[in-house]
């Protein structure tokens, strides 16, 4: 369990999975990743002019959504600590041209963002590889960064509650990923590791009650009978 979340073995991890993790994250979410992505940044409360933190960044998975021309944040803070993930995301900076994006390799827990300076944060997909304790850090963390009144929004795979739904997603993630990973990429282990974290990260109601604990206004949220959840809320003003 150590190991699991051993910030080290998840940044080695991501790097190894770089490569092929936009098309894996697309399969293993049956195509719904980007809608999820897309949900998720619409329950941030963005205007025009905002300065948004994206933490957890990848390869800037969630930039398309967050970078809407009518509606374009006066900065894009993205964060992530996997070299070869802000290597991708450095080469996805250039399809924004109009767009101030900022990248940051850094660790979360350890981050230079200003206190106070972000309007909105969100993260797509970067809660499964934290335990409790990571967790209550990152709302530490989130809390420090956010302004009062600020938004944030976040998302994660998850093990959904219904028997029929749990037995069939999770029977995916565990036994048809590994094998798809292995056929199309040479690599069953490294996608094994995302139904261990899922099964793992349960849903994001453990989230939702750190959030609540470090004095967040949070709501719980489900996508597509619970394959995914997160929360959203604020920091109170
Ligand atoms: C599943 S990917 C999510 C990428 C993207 N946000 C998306 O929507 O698909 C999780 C990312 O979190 C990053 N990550 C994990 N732990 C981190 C930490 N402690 N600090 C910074 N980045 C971290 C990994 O390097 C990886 O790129």
């Amino acid at each position: 369990m150590k190991t699991l979340y051993n910030p080290e073995f998840v940044e080695r991890l991501f790097d190894d999975m770089s490569a092929s993790y936009n098309r894996m994250n697309y399969i293993t979410s049956f195509g719904f990743s980007k809608i999820w992505r897309r949900q998720c940044v619409q329950h941030l409360e963005l205007r025009p002019g905002s300065v948004v933190v994206d933490l957890m960044t990848g390869m800037g998975e969630c930039w398309p959504y967050i970078l809407h021309k009518k509606c374009l944040p006066a900065q894009l803070i993205a964060l992530d600590f996997s070299t070869e993930m802000i290597r991708r995301a450095t080469v996805q900076k250039a399809k924004f041209p109009s767009a101030s994006i900022l990248i940051l390799k850094e660790n979360v827990f350890g981050n230079s963002i200003e206190d106070g300076m972000a309007d909105c944060v969100i993260s797509g997909f970067g809660l499964k590889t934290f335990d409790e304790a990571q967790l209550s850090s990152l709302a530490t963390e989130m809390y420090r960064i956010l302004r009062p009144g600020g938004t944030f929004s976040m998302i994660d795979v998850s093990v959904p509650k219904n028997r029929l739904l749990r037995l069939l997603y999770m029977f995916y993630l565990k036994h048809v990923i590994p094998v798809l990973g292995s056929i199309f990429l040479g690599n069953p282990e490294t996608y094994r590791m995302l139904g261990i974290y899922t099964e793992a990260f349960g849903n994001a109601r453990k989230v939702e009650a750190i959030f609540r604990q470090h004095h967040f206004e949070v709501e719980y949220l489900e996508f597509f009978g619970g394959c995914a959840s997160g929360i959203k809320g604020r920091k109170p003003a």
